[in-house]
């Protein structure tokens, strides 16, 4: 094997997933402190409070509690590279994290076991399973009373349609009687001393459960308790098969407490070999190998003002095939434009570094003039180009009012960058006479974000006048049967910030009321900018 071959076979990128408050930047750091990135946890949390002060926008993520922005980490384990890309946890940012989800070969689905399922997680697992991306399942917070680990699991099972398959299991169910996992495969257990709220790593004791001295450590009832469920598991026979989770018809499940460290090792060991590594990307004219000279990556978040002190704008990428070299010359297939690479940068929470080099499954951000949109593919082969990433339907929708219309300039510089961020969708009225802009976003935080940044990134001061609407459709068809739809229904359609048409509505009754009154067209709830190519001139 090659040098290159061998980078390539040593990268894990992956995503976490979670509804808020399941444990996401504790698994995180505690991800960190057992690879031996970090040596107290609690420093990612500490260095991102550090510097919301620099970063005035990320104050209001401070405020709200909540992560708007994902990083994305890269940190060594046992001789692999894992590629961690932080998702942001809320319901609003849900277009964000499908983006996310596009870039990785894996995700981890975090569970808070006294909550079972929760909404968000179920928007996220669907995404991933339209990926068909594997799943793996890490029930947390053991260190409290929880549910039932079989009604788990059958939760998991029926809601999402897929095996679970557990790598280990709790050793004394939630709460107190939690003292580590066991491994079904190979029945040693990994008991955990209590540490001083995790923030170091744990005494850890890996002993087998058919040591006498399990006993002593665990006592009987527990021990009895683990035997049982060991025989339940076996008869069960859910056997792990490496192509059901390659596909994510299988999810393996891991348990333990982010937070008390338990189970966090055990977990980490065995993910980084069941985890993919970077594979074969399909593309519109092939598949294309991660081994390949040519070089080919596409763009799935591009983030302006990442460092306000020198408003800069970075894209971020996933490298799909191909060495990406600072200095290297390369095309972004959309616009056929000839670019030069500038070096990569890698990240570590909220710190950058420049690199030399990246590998196939590594996320670098690249500087952007300006230059990138999201889902651009940049390569040095002939006939590569990725899949656009789809634009999603927003669930509201406000006109921008400018408080002082002086600041027009600085409002459409600031709507123009935002937008092509991927924050917010930009629309206008069709008619040419109506220039004010008119936002779409999945939550109203997305709204209370674009306020903030155009404040404070381009001096633009704004309010939204609310609209009724709450679905949007992009139109494509016959173009005698457009013209009369748009004729029809002047106050509700739009246009996109490609040209296309884009009709409004308050319910769902409205949306089938309008299919049938327009046989001849189709209405897409999503849209990818190339493929209904409007039949309308740009202007
Ligand atoms: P998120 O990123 O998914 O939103 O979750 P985060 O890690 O911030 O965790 C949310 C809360 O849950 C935090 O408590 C965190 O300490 C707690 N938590 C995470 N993992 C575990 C666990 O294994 N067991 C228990 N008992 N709690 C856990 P907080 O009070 O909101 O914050 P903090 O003061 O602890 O930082």
């Amino acid at each position: 094997m090659t040098l290159f071959q061998d980078e390539i076979k040593r990268r894990r990128t992956f995503a976490i997933i979670s509804h808020p408050d399941a444990g996401k930047t504790t698994m995180t750091e505690k991800l960190l402190l057992y690879s031996g990135q970090i040596h107290m946890a609690g420093s990612v949390k500490a260095r991102r409070a550090k510097k919301h002060a620099i970063s005035d926008w990320m104050e209001l993520e401070k405020e709200k509690g909540i992560s708007i922005t994902s990083s994305v980490l890269q940190f060594e384990y046992a001789g692999l590279v894992l590629n961690l890309l932080d998702t942001p946890g809320h319901a609003d940012f849900s277009e964000d994290t499908y983006r996310v989800l596009t870039a990785v070969d894996s995700a981890l689905m975090l569970i808070d076991h006294s909550k079972g399922v929760e909404p968000q997680t179920r928007k996220l697992f669907a995404v991933c399973r339209s990926r068909r991306i594997p799943i793996f399942t890490f029930m947390n917070k053991l260190d409290r009373a929880g549910q039932d680990p079989y009604d788990l699991m059958h939760e998991i099972e029926s809601i999402f349609g897929v095996e679970c398959v557990p790598i280990n299991f709790p050793v004394g169910r939630g709460g107190r009687d939690f003292k580590g996992v066991c491994d079904l495969r190979t029945r040693m257990a990994t008991l955990l001393k209590d540490t001083q709220h995790g923030t170091r790593e744990g005494e850890m004791l890996r002993i087998s459960i058919d040591d006498p001295q399990f006993l002593t450590q665990v006592g009987a009832e527990i021990r009895d308790q683990l035997l049982e469920d060991l025989e339940m598991l076996n008869s069960a026979g859910n056997v792990a098969d490496p192509a059901k989770l390659a596909t994510g018809d299988q999810t393996a499940v891991f348990w333990g407490s982010a937070m008390t460290n338990f189970g966090v090792q055990p977990f980490l060991e065995t993910f980084v070999h069941l985890a993919p590594a970077p594979h074969a990307r399909q593309t519109k004219q092939r598949n294309v190998n991660p081994e390949e000279e040519d070089f080919s990556g596409f763009i799935f978040k591009i983030q302006a003002n990442l460092d306000p002190r020198h408003r800069d704008r970075i894209a971020f990428m996933r490298i799909c095939s191909g060495l990406y070299k600072s200095g290297m010359r390369a095309v972004i297939t959309r616009t056929g434009k000839d670019i030069k690479a500038t070096p990569p940068q890698q990240f570590l929470a909220q710190e950058r570094k420049q690199i030399e080099q990246a590998y196939p499954g590594d996320i670098v951000g690249v500087y952007d003039p300006g230059i990138f949109h999201i889902g651009d593919t940049i390569t040095t082969a002939k006939d590569v180009e990725f899949d656009d990433v789809p634009v999603f339907s927003p669930e509201m929708f406000g006109k921008v009012i400018l408080t002082n219309p002086l600041k027009r300039k600085q409002l459409q510089t600031g709507l123009r960058q935002l937008t092509e961020e991927g924050a917010i969708q930009l629309f206008q009225r069709w008619s040419a006479d109506d220039l004010e802009p008119i936002l779409g976003a999945v939550g109203e935080l997305q709204f209370v974000v674009m306020e903030y940044r155009l404040k404070a990134e381009y001096g633009a001061e704004i309010c939204f006048e609310m609209m009724p609407y709450r679905f949007a459709r992009w139109l494509s068809g016959p173009e005698a049967a457009l013209q009369s739809c748009i004729d029809k229904n002047k106050k509700q359609i739009l246009r996109d910030r490609w040209d296309n048409p884009v009709l409004l509505f308050e319910s769902e009754w409205q949306i089938s009321f309008q299919k049938d009154k327009n046989p001849d067209l189709t209405f897409h709830d999503t849209h990818r900018k190339k493929i209904a190519a409007s039949p309308y001139p740009q202007h």
